[in-house]
């Protein structure tokens, strides 16, 4: 089975940041180093206070470095909803929040001088069905009155028939590693660093918090700004019951003739998301999505669906690339960013970001900057992690956390697989009172892990396109040799030793 590889990651240069080999004490320590983390050191860096970035791997390798990076403040059909759930005010600051950030990202990429491929591009959002016309009708006069440039337009320039568009001006795209390593190069110097390698495994709050690291080197810091994609610190916010993850994939594709201009993303399920991208060997076309639920199913027949997709509406010449990541999405489709908890004044989070986390990350970081540094924020009321919700929002509540207790149950009745596991495959075993996952790598080195999730003991699925053991519960990845790939886990995947392990000789 073929390889993925994100278009970004293979486009752009390693980084070799220090990893922290002191104790060191700083104004604001900033976990994760992706888009939100990066963004929000920058930001607090020009404001004169001292930041470290703690990274656990290299920056923009997670979900940033796998996205489709359009920059914009339309997040296919959310206004109308925004408008009758939670009334004009919030509505209002979310459109605000996210247009400055548009603008925030095009005036640092100028002032730098980053060389981003940043474009200005209209955002669509189109059906090839009779019933969301009427919804982007809606959309459309609800965007238009809280201030964005937004029309309905009935031919948005794609090579196929659709019934309806809605279309956002001043919107953008651009590369999302080559933006976040240059604003990273800005952040060390004048008591500010990064550092890599560098995994966060606890934090000790106070007046002064205390934050161990996988070096065993500690940080003491005034402010702690969880930038980590999902929290690695709950402090009783219960974020892991808020909020749920999902997959989504996407194609680089090389395709003869003119390709659309404009950004693109479908009103239905499954999603359909289009963006080209300038690249040395010629230009791509970027086809995402086939959503689902993190763990839930076989990967393969998502990236089959996409390129049966692109095949039959592009001359497709070649499909240089292609990878899958995921994101968060809260109960009420609104990102959490603030104070992770009433009366945790020095603690902050951003995440929960719907797939809509370049413009998020932005807004997050000027939301905690303006926190730390004046103590509000004109949008703070809309991302409130506190915020109340709704009926519809307590209904997704219930769902979300019925799914995990299915999964915990579920996990424990599954029969295992049986035969030997052949290089590049992986199966399920049983072992000593728990189940064995057994990968053989492509040179047929073994790897056996136990696949009870580290966080909340759910049963792992392999992700036979990511090669990762992935929990349906709360979307904890783990690589084969049981290291964590995505978080809310923070322990590794134990890993049962020979003989001990029960596991049957036939199968492996
Ligand atoms: C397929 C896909 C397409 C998308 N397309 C778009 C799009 O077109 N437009 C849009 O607006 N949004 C899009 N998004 C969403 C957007 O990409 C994400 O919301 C955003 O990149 C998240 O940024 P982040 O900084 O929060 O997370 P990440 O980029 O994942 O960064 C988090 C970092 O934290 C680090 N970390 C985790 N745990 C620890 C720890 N214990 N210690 C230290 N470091 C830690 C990780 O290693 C990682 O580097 C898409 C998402 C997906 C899945
Ligand atoms: S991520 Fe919560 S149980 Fe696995």
């Amino acid at each position: 089975m073929e390889k993925t590889k994100s278009y970004w990651l293979e486009s752009t240069p390693a980084t070799n940041y220090p990893t922290l080999d002191k104790d060191i004490s700083v104004d604001v320590a900033v976990i994760g180093g992706g888009l939100a983390g990066i963004s929000a050191a920058y930001l607090l860096k020009q404001e004169g206070l001292r930041v470290a970035v703690l990274e656990a791997d290299r920056i923009c390798q997670g979900t940033t470095g796998h996205s489709t990076a359009k920059i914009t403040s339309q997040h296919d059909l959310i206004y109308a909803w925004l408008d009758k759930e939670f009334g004009r005010e919030r509505a209002q600051q979310y459109a605000d929040a996210n247009e400055t950030a548009v603008k925030t990202m095009a005036d640092i990429a100028k002032s730098q001088k980053i060389d981003c491929d940043f474009q200005w591009q209209p955002a669509y959002v189109y059906t090839e069905q009779d019933k969301y016309v009427e919804e982007i009708q809606k959309e459309a006069e609800i965007a238009a009155a809280l201030g964005i440039a937004a029309e309905y337009v009935q031919d948005p320039g794609l090579p196929f028939a659709v019934k309806a568009a809605l279309r956002f001006e001043g919107q953008a795209q651009f590369h999302p590693r080559k933006y976040v390593l240059a604003l990273a190069q800005a952040i060390p110097g004048e008591g500010c660093e990064i550092y890599e390698n560098t995994k966060v495994v606890g934090i000790e709050e106070g007046k002064i918090n205390s934050i161990s690291t996988d070096t065993d080197k500690k940080i003491r810091a005034d402010k702690v700004v969880l930038a980590t994609h999902f929290p690695i610190h709950d402090a009783l916010g219960f974020y892991f019951a808020r909020m749920y993850s999902e997959r989504s994939y996407i194609l680089g594709v090389r395709a003869e003739g003119k390709l659309p201009e404009g950004m693109f993303i479908t009103a239905e399920s499954p999603g359909r998301s289009l963006r080209t991208q300038a690249a040395e060997e010629g230009e791509l076309l970027l086809v995402g999505g086939e959503h689902h639920k993190t763990g839930a199913g076989e990967e393969e027949p998502h990236f089959q669906k996409l390129t049966e997709f692109v095949r039959s509406n592009f001359a497709v010449s070649d499909i240089p690339y292609r990878w899958s990541a995921q994101d968060y999405t809260t109960v009420d489709k609104i990102p959490y960013i603030g104070h992770i908890r009433k009366g945790k004044e020095n603690i902050f989070v951003a995440t929960g970001f719907r797939k809509w986390g370049i413009s998020t990350s932005t807004v997050a970081a000027l939301i905690i900057r303006d926190l730390i540094l004046w103590g509000n924020s004109p949008w703070q009321d809309v991302f409130n992690p506190q915020r109340g919700f709704s009926l519809k929002s307590a209904g997704k509540l219930i769902s979300i956390n019925a799914d995990v207790a299915k999964e915990l149950v579920a996990g424990k009745l599954a029969g295992s697989d049986q035969g030997q596991v052949q290089p590049g495959e992986a199966k399920v075993v049983p072992g000593e009172g728990t189940k064995i996952g057994v990968y053989r790598d492509t040179e047929g080195k073994l790897h056996k892990v136990d696949i009870t999730c580290t966080h909340f003991g759910c049963e792992l699925k392999w992700n036979s396109a990511e090669r990762t053991w992935d929990c349906p519960c709360h979307g904890s990845r783990f690589s084969p040799d049981g290291s964590v790939v995505d978080g809310p886990a923070l322990k590794p995947l134990s890993v049962p030793g020979g003989e001990e392990s029960g596991v049957d000789p036939d199968i492996i």
